[in-house]
């Protein structure tokens, strides 16, 4: 099968250009149940013939093991590709619930060598802060990882789940390429503050789990059917009463798949790309997948047009939404702001 090639986009005001979409590989390793890992990694091979060329990792997921796994996949294409990876959420083996927030110097220079080195690389392309930590000044931490772009360790930075008014103080302290944060049909906080503070600064917008964790893609059925250890079953969206109201919010998505003659998932990632021309600013998504089936499908959507009146449909559909995007909102920048 002959897959379109994507249309490119820019990472920041200098950055390097990207397919306009690009992978997530969290749930190669983690949260997401079971994962075929030979599959995964044909699935990374498949993204970068598609025109996928921004894959996205961080040191917390897998407890480093999902930046061990696409090593080897970074290492081969290392020109082709644009590698970006986080830290600041620190993780217990022995217990995996636990989230900590780590924004201190000391740590941000150990945790970029540790990514360095379980990647094989020389150097991050785009390094991410994962979380805020309020209580250490950006100053401290953007400062700390502008030391890095310094030091040859990252070539650009990146924030993630930050206010706007933090992305500014951020960006004043180093120019930040692109902003993180969950954006999609079901998660919209983000245009309050942080979307319009990115399109004034030119910075690119990577909205994550844009399929809702896969809610909107259809193909949740219950939390009870997910692997033991899936992350949703936690998640207030996709457990007890919340799940079977949220499902009932997929009926626009679903009408306007079945009379386009396409997926709902698709339906999800048009709406990211345009209602990101709302608000003036790039955006490149960075949809989750483990399967070489998903990539054409997803790809394809990056040139999928809604019409007005699909949108309109659309518009009423986060407002709706019940339960929160995560157990703990403070773990987002939806209390900072
Ligand atoms: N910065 C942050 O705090 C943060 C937080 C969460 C995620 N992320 C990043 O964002 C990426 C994407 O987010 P996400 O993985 O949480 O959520 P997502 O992209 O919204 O959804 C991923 C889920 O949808 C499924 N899926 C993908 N394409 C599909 C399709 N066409 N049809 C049906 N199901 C489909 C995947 O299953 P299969 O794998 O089985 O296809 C997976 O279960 C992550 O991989 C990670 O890199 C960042």
């Amino acid at each position: 099968m002959t897959v379109p090639v994507l249309p490119t986009a820019r990472l920041g005001t200098d950055g390097p250009f990207v397919g306009v979409q690009g992978l997530g590989c969290m749930g190669m390793s983690d949260f997401y149940g079971p994962t075929d890992r030979p599959e995964a990694l044909a699935t990374l091979d498949a993204a970068l013939e598609a025109g996928v060329t921004l894959f996205d990792t961080a040191d917390a997921y897998g407890f480093g093991r999902n930046e061990e796994l696409i090593g080897p996949f970074v290492r081969a294409n290392r020109d082709r590709m644009v590698l970006a990876t986080k830290f600041a959420v620190e993780r217990k083996e022995d217990d995996p619930s636990y989230r900590g927030i780590r924004n201190d110097p000391a740590y941000i220079r150990a945790a970029v060598d540790a990514s360095l080195r379980r990647l094989g690389v020389d150097e991050i392309d785009l390094y991410y802060m994962h979380r805020r930590d309020p209580a250490v000044p950006l100053a401290d931490s953007v400062g700390t990882m502008a030391e890095l772009v310094r030091a040859g360790k990252v070539r650009r930075l990146g924030l993630s789940e930050v206010t706007g008014a933090e992305l500014r103080e951020a960006y004043a302290i180093h120019p930040i390429a692109a902003l993180q944060s969950e954006w999609s049909v079901f998660a919209r906080d983000v245009e309050r503050t942080a979307v319009p503070a990115a399109a004034e600064l030119g910075v690119a917008f990577v909205p994550y789990s844009p399929l809702g964790r896969g809610f909107l893609t259809g193909a949740f059925q219950a939390a009870e059917q997910l692997a033991a250890d899936d992350v949703r079953r936690t998640q207030p969206r996709f457990t007890g009463a919340n799940a079977a109201a949220n499902a009932e919010l997929l009926a626009p998505l679903r009408e306007i798949a079945t009379d386009r003659g396409v997926t709902l998932a698709q339906v999800a990632l048009a709406w990211v790309h345009q209602r990101a021309e709302v608000h003036g600013l790039t955006v490149v998504p960075i949809p989750g997948t483990r399967k070489r089936s998903r990539l054409a499908e997803n790809t394809a959507a990056a040139t999928l047009r809604l019409t007005a009146e699909e949108l309109a449909r659309l518009e009423p559909v986060a407002g709706e939404v019940a339960g929160d995007r995560y157990p703990d909102m403070r773990f987002t920048q939806v209390g900072r702001e």
